[in-house]
Order: structure tokens, then C-alpha cells, then sequence
């Protein structure tokens, strides 16, 4: 049994240590915001957030989260109204969505480490978070808007 601190609550969940965290939150918590892309931590799809850090959940036993706090995209606010959140609604920032929910993971995680990130800043940060639809743009725009807010 591993106890694992989710979006505030503690959980106990019966699985192996070595499963990947991704499989908890979607499988065994039934939180499908975060979303399954390659499972190598290629892609950036599963971004959760660890004590605030992004964390491929696809390659993070759940072994690893013990006595740290996950943060998942249903977590990131109560009500959607995270400075990047907004930026995203305003910049129309998602075509399919399918990336987006570690998208906003990761830009979040930029922002609360470096409020007011450079180009090359958000490049670095972002560089890992692939979007099959190329929504690139409205992701670089949208996380300069958060940033003016925050
Ligand atoms: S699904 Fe985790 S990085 Fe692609
Ligand atoms: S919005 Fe479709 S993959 Fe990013």
C-alpha cells in the first residue's frame, strides 16, 4: 500500500511501487485531465506537478512520490482561474486539447519559479511539451500574458 498526497487529500492506493504515477491519477483516481502520450517522457502530455516542480508522471513510480505533494491539472485551481488558466481562455490557446493540460503544467510551473521569464526562458521550460496541433504560438503569447498578471 503507498500513500500518496494528490490535489490536497491523501490516498491510499494498492498497486506496485514501480507503477507509474500517470496510471494512479487516471486509472485509480479517475483524474483524466492529465493525459497519457507516450509514456517515455517524451512528450510532456502527463505534466503533473511535484512539491511545484512538472514531472513526467508517465515515468515516475509511484515509489517516488512518498511525502511529496502532487499537484494534477483538476488541482492547479478550484475553479480554473490560475493566472494561466485565464491566459489560455483569452488566448484560445487550445485546437484538439489533448497537450494542453501539461501544457498549462508546465507554463505553471515556469511562472511560479520565474514569474517573468525571457524568450529563451519559456523556450527552455517548454521545448519538451510537444503539440501535435502546433499551438505554439498561442502557448508562448498566453504564458507572456500570465506573466504580466502574476
Ligand atoms: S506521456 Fe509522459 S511524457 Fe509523454
Ligand atoms: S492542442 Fe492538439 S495536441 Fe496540442
Amino acid at each position: 500500500m503507498q500513500q500518496v498526497k494528490i490535489n490536497g487529500a491523501l490516498h491510499d492506493i494498492d498497486a506496485d511501487p514501480q507503477m507509474p504515477l500517470l496510471w494512479a491519477i487516471r486509472d485509480i483516481l479517475g483524474l483524466k485531465g492529465t493525459k497519457f502520450g507516450c509514456g517515455i517522457g517524451a512528450c510532456g502530455a502527463c505534466t503533473v506537478h511535484m512539491d511545484g516542480q512538472a514531472v513526467r508522471s508517465c515515468v515516475t513510480p509511484l515509489s517516488a512520490t512518498a511525502g511529496h505533494e502532487i499537484v494534477t491539472i483538476e488541482g492547479l485551481s478550484s475553479d480554473g482561474t490560475h493566472a494561466v488558466q485565464r491566459a489560455w481562455r483569452a488566448h484560445n490557446v487550445p485546437q484538439c486539447g489533448y497537450c494542453q493540460p501539461g501544457q498549462i503544467m508546465q507554463a505553471a510551473a515556469l511562472l511560479k519559479e520565474t514569474p517573468k521569464p525571457t524568450d529563451q526562458q519559456i523556450t527552455d521550460a517548454m521545448s519538451g511539451n510537444i503539440c501535435r496541433c502546433g499551438t505554439y504560438v498561442r502557448i508562448r503569447a498566453a504564458i507572456k500574458s500570465a506573466a504580466e498578471t502574476i
